[in-house]
Order: structure tokens, then C-alpha cells, then sequence
């Protein structure tokens, strides 16, 4: 940990192209700070901006213009190679659609960014499975996510998001596929993870009650954040 906000966004602009000549603007010169330990849900009505935001935290996506430092580090300005590290080790995401590697097993899915990190095999997989476990999975290791339910596979893709215990967890509607009360158990977890290692995290959601469990919650308006209550 480190007195630098994990995350400060600074006049960060981006906008999509539509026809040729026309953009529109979806973020308008936005401000964030992140602190270890924060918790936020971005809520608010569909096409509004919610995963262009989490795309661009998780540098997946970059903006017009603007910067966004990573504990002091401005991540735009790193090289492809230095930006896919900082990612596989900082950031954990947990995606809309959940991009799953179809032809492969739970375990190995979950196991794929220790191995990216280097770690040895072994230790990927003790890993994986005390995951899985953590996310009710521990019956299921071994299935081809092909077989698994939607909210099995979204729980896979939480496990995978959250097997190398990043510093900031992204997840854009992570329980939108889940019965009520599995959602509440991995609503618990993510709370645990959040209290135990300081993990920030950052939920898009249209569910009240996991926006209510987050210490804070924002939207947009015309491109601009706006923090709510
Ligand atoms: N690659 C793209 N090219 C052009 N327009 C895009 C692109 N990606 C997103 N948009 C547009 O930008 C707007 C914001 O999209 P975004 O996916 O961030 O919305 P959202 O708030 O996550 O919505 P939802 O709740 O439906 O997931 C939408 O109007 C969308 O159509
Ligand atoms: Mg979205």
C-alpha cells in the first residue's frame, strides 16, 4: 500500500465515432480519485457511459484525452508490455459478458492469469481451487464452462477476476445472471475481499441493493460524474 490514491483520473475525455465526421462524448473531462479500501458503484439507465468508465479503468480502452494515474504512475504512457503486466497484476476484471476461454475447464480458467504472471503450475492450481471454493464452486472444477449455467459462468469469471487478489476489481453487473440468493453470497464475498485486503472495487450495477452495500455511489449526466448522496 502506498499514500498515492490507487486511482486519480484527470480531465479524462473519450468519445466514440458514429458516422463519419460525428462523434458523440460520452465522458466530458471527468475527475475520480480511488483510495484503498473504496468501494463504488456506478449506476444509472442503459447507453449512459457505466462500461466506457470501467473500460478505461481497466485500460482496456483508451481516452480522447486526459490522463489517469495509477498510484502516481500515468498508465496511458506505458508501453504495450509494461500496460499488460501492470494489468495482470493490479487489476482483476469481471466483464458484462463474462469472456470465457469456452473450450477450456473452470479450473483451467481461473488458473490462466497466475500462469501469465509465471507463477508454477502447481501453485496456480491450489490457488484456483480455493477460489472456486470461495465462490461455491468446488463441485464443479472440472467442467467445460460450455456445461456450467450463466451464473455459474459468471462465477467462474469472478474467481478468475479475483485469483491473483488485485488491488482494484472492476465488474460490470457481476451478479446480474444470479438467483437472489446466490447474488447475496457473492455480494458477501466481494464485501470480505473489500474489508481483508483493502481491495478497492468498483461495481457497475442496476442492483439497489449491491449499490447500497458500496461506500459510494456515482452516475453520469451528460458526461460528468456525478456523485450520489
Ligand atoms: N465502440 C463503440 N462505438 C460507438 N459507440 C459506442 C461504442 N461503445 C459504446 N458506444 C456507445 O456509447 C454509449 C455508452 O455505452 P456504454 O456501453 O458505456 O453504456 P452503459 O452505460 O454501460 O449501458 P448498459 O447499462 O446498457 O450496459 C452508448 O450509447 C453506446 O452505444
Ligand atoms: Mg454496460
Amino acid at each position: 500500500m502506498s499514500d498515492q490514491p490507487i486511482v486519480q483520473i484527470d480531465a479524462l475525455s473519450k468519445s466514440y465515432p458514429v458516422t463519419a465526421g460525428r462523434r458523440i462524448e460520452i465522458l466530458k473531462g471527468i475527475e475520480l480519485t480511488l483510495t484503498d479500501g473504496d468501494s463504488l458503484a456506478v449506476v444509472g439507465a442503459s447507453g449512459i457511459g457505466k462500461s466506457t468508465l470501467l473500460q478505461i479503468l481497466g485500460t482496456l480502452d483508451r481516452p480522447d484525452s486526459g490522463r489517469m494515474f495509477f498510484r502516481g504512475i500515468d498508465v496511458f504512457k506505458l508501453n504495450h508490455d509494461r500496460l499488460a503486466k501492470f494489468r495482470n497484476q493490479s487489476v482483476g476484471f469481471v466483464f458484462q459478458f463474462h469472456h470465457l476461454l469456452a473450450e477450456f475447464t473452470a479450473i483451467e480458467n481461473v488458473m490462466m492469469p497466475v500462469l501469465i504472471s509465471g507463477e508454477h503450475r502447481d501453485q496456480a492450481h491450489v490457488k484456483a481451487i480455493q477460489i472456486l471454493e470461495r465462490v461455491g464452486l468446488g463441485h464443479r472444477l472440472e467442467h467445460r464452462v460450455t456445461d456450467l449455467s450463466g451464473g455459474e459462468q459468471q462465477r467462474v469469471a469472478l474467481a478468475r477476476a479475483l485469483i491473483l487478489r488485485p488491488a482494484l476489481l472492476l465488474a460490470d453487473e457481476p451478479t446480474g445472471n444470479l438467483d437472489k440468493s446466490t447474488g447475496r453470497q457473492i455480494h458477501k464475498l466481494l464485501l470480505e475481499l473489500n474489508q481483508e485486503m483493502q481491495m478497492t472495487i468498483v461495481i457497475v450495477t442496476h442492483n439497489p441493493d449491491l449499490a447500497a452495500l458500496m461506500a459510494r455511489r456515482i452516475t453520469i449526466v451528460d458526461g460528468a460524474l456525478v456523485e450520489l448522496n
